[in-house]
């Protein structure tokens, strides 16, 4: 690994998460957003640079990481040992199964496959069949005993506009803030180490930080890092000059 930050209750790591995650200490949840599944990353790309927006939001743009499938059984064995609480990971429809079956082979209990609607998601742009509505994440419990969660019976399905007003708009497959605010709310408790191993521009950090979680993030790519860096430094700026208000 070539850096660490630490800001506020938030640890950074830039490198690989697979040396990354062998050398630390283990974490309350890993909520993790990995790269998709090669035939997604094959379609995305093939996008690459066609203009499709009239809201002056930014073009599609291609992926500039490797899809998820070399690394799915290694990463989940890592995990399996490093985590003592939920474990999420984002993915396609297509990819629920080869999640299950990666994490149905380590010492974690595959729970569900959860839904993110996404009411703007882009359309078909060929109009040859229906356009990709909706994400999953599964779920699996890392922990001793029963699995526990804030939320009660409430169906994992998750709502949340992809052109949201909070969006940052420079990762290619940035998530909705208040989306991963409503999963650390549902999933996680004040105090908790949260763990995202592909952390992007750092949504899931800004989400963990706002809701007073620590944090600890792994990202490759020294671009993103520094926007996660950033937008993590921001968000801790900003609830701490609400707790000095409030105080
Ligand atoms: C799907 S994106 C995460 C986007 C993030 N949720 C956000 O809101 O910005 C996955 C990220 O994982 C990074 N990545 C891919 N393989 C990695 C690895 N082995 N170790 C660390 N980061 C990796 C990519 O550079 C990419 O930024």
């Amino acid at each position: 690994m070539s850096r660490i930050e630490q800001i506020g209750a938030a640890t950074l790591y830039l490198g690989n998460c697979l040396e990354v995650m062998a050398t630390l200490e283990p974490v309350d949840h890993i909520i993790g957003d990995p790269p998709y599944e090669a035939s997604l990353h094959a379609a995305k790309n093939s996008l690459r640079g066609r203009k499709h927006r009239n809201d002056g939001v930014a073009e599609l743009r291609g992926l500039d990481f490797d899809p998820i499938d070399e690394i799915r059984e290694p990463f989940v064995r890592l995990a399996g040992a490093k985590c003592r609480g939920w474990f999420i990971a984002f993915c396609t429809a297509e990819g629920v199964a080869r999640w299950a079956d990666a994490i149905n082979a380590s010492p974690m209990k595959y729970k569900r496959a959860c839904v993110w609607v996404k009411p703007d998601g882009t359309p078909q742009l060929n109009g040859q069949g229906p356009a990709q509505g909706a994400e999953n994440f599964v779920c699996a419990w890392a922990g001793n005993g029963h699995a526990s969660w804030n939320a009660g019976g409430k169906r994992g399905v998750y709502t949340h506009l992809v052109n949201n007003p909070e969006r940052h708009g420079e990762h290619p497959t940035e998530k909705p803030r208040r989306l991963m605010s409503e999963i650390v709310a549902d999933f996680t408790k004040p105090g908790d180490v949260i763990l995202d191993p592909f952390m992007g521009s750092g949504t899931t950090g800004v989400a963990a930080v706002m809701a007073g979680r620590r944090f600890v993030g792994i990202e490759m790519n020294e671009r993103y890092f520094d926007i996660a860096c950033k937008r993590i430094e921001d968000a801790q700026r900003q609830g701490d000059m609400f707790a000095e208000v409030a105080a």
